[in-house]
């Protein structure tokens, strides 16, 4: 089966047109391309879940806040569209610059609160650039479930608040994050690392889920946390961007876990950005 690419706005509407008269259920999978595991567990968990499902590719510059990011970004629609194709997913958005930000465009979602701190903190305007896009493909869309990943649980919490604020009917769904076998956390940028470089990653994650445990054995926050982000330099990884302890209904910043939290970790390794989070107890 080969995969049907909608790249215009009209295309899509007339596709999810013809799936709403039919009664299915539509679920959106948002992406940015380069597709990996993480990402098709997605799929699946939609395919799962709604009886169509409409994955999109599109490499949101609004969202880097980084020139050079954005160039270096991946993109390999041919092998995802091969990807899905194996999946039995047959369709894909891919709208171009012009479909999604034509001239004269001039409006941005922000989302207070939960975009604050963490990602960004470090990422000036990328939850912006992430809740203008959802919700443009959310409206596009007209899906009723759209799925995301929770190893960018900061995101999902944007996502969900601007939702609920926005009156949108629409259910956002997390998903389990997908590592290696060595713990590392699947990501699109995974593939820039070198080889030496991946050897060093999965230390974030296990220096994480060793944090994670000793906090919920009562040790002191500061002094795990201050311990694993010496743990993770002296493996290789130039900086700790942030390492925090916070809940995981509304990511206030704690002290101890009084209540179910979450550790979440940006790190750089060799030019690289990676995030990972994990469940503390
Ligand atoms: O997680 C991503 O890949 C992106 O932030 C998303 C949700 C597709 C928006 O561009």
């Amino acid at each position: 089966m080969s995969v049907r690419i909608l790249r215009t706005r009209g295309e899509l509407r007339e596709t999810t047109a013809r799936w709403r008269a039919e009664g299915a259920a539509v679920g959106v999978v948002p992406t940015m391309g380069a597709l990996h595991a993480g990402h098709l567990s997605l799929v699946e968990r939609a395919q799962a879940e709604c009886g169509r499902v409409i994955v999109t590719l599109f490499v949101n510059p609004k969202q880097f806040n980084n020139a050079a990011d954005l160039a270096a970004y991946p993109r390999t629609e041919d092998s995802d569209a091969e990807k899905l194709a194996a999946m039995g997913e047959p369709v894909l958005y891919v709208p171009g610059g012009e479909e999604m930000y034509p001239a004269g465009f001039a409006t941005t979602v922000s989302v207070t609160g939960v975009s604050e701190g963490l990602c960004g903190a470090h990422r000036p305007g990328h939850f912006d650039g992430v809740a203008t896009v959802v919700a443009k493909l959310f409206q596009q869309t007209g899906a009723d479930r759209a799925y995301f990943g929770e190893k960018d649980f900061q995101q999902l919490h944007v996502v969900r608040r601007m939702a609920a604020d926005l009156d949108m009917t629409i259910e956002v769904i997390g998903c389990p994050t997908v590592r290696e076998a060595d713990g590392l956390a699947l990501s699109s940028r995974n593939v820039r690392l070198s080889s030496a470089d991946r050897a060093v990653a999965p230390v974030l994650y296990r220096t994480l889920a060793d944090a994670a445990d000793r906090i919920a054995r009562g040790e002191s926050t500061d002094l795990v946390l201050a311990e694993v982000r010496d743990r993770i330099v002296a493996a290789g990884y130039s900086e700790v961007e942030y390492l925090e302890l916070r809940a995981e209904a509304d990511l206030a910043p704690l002290d101890k876990a009084d209540r179910p939290a979450r550790l979440l970790v940006a790190a750089w390794l060799g030019g690289v950005r990676l995030i990972d989070n994990v469940k503390v107890g």
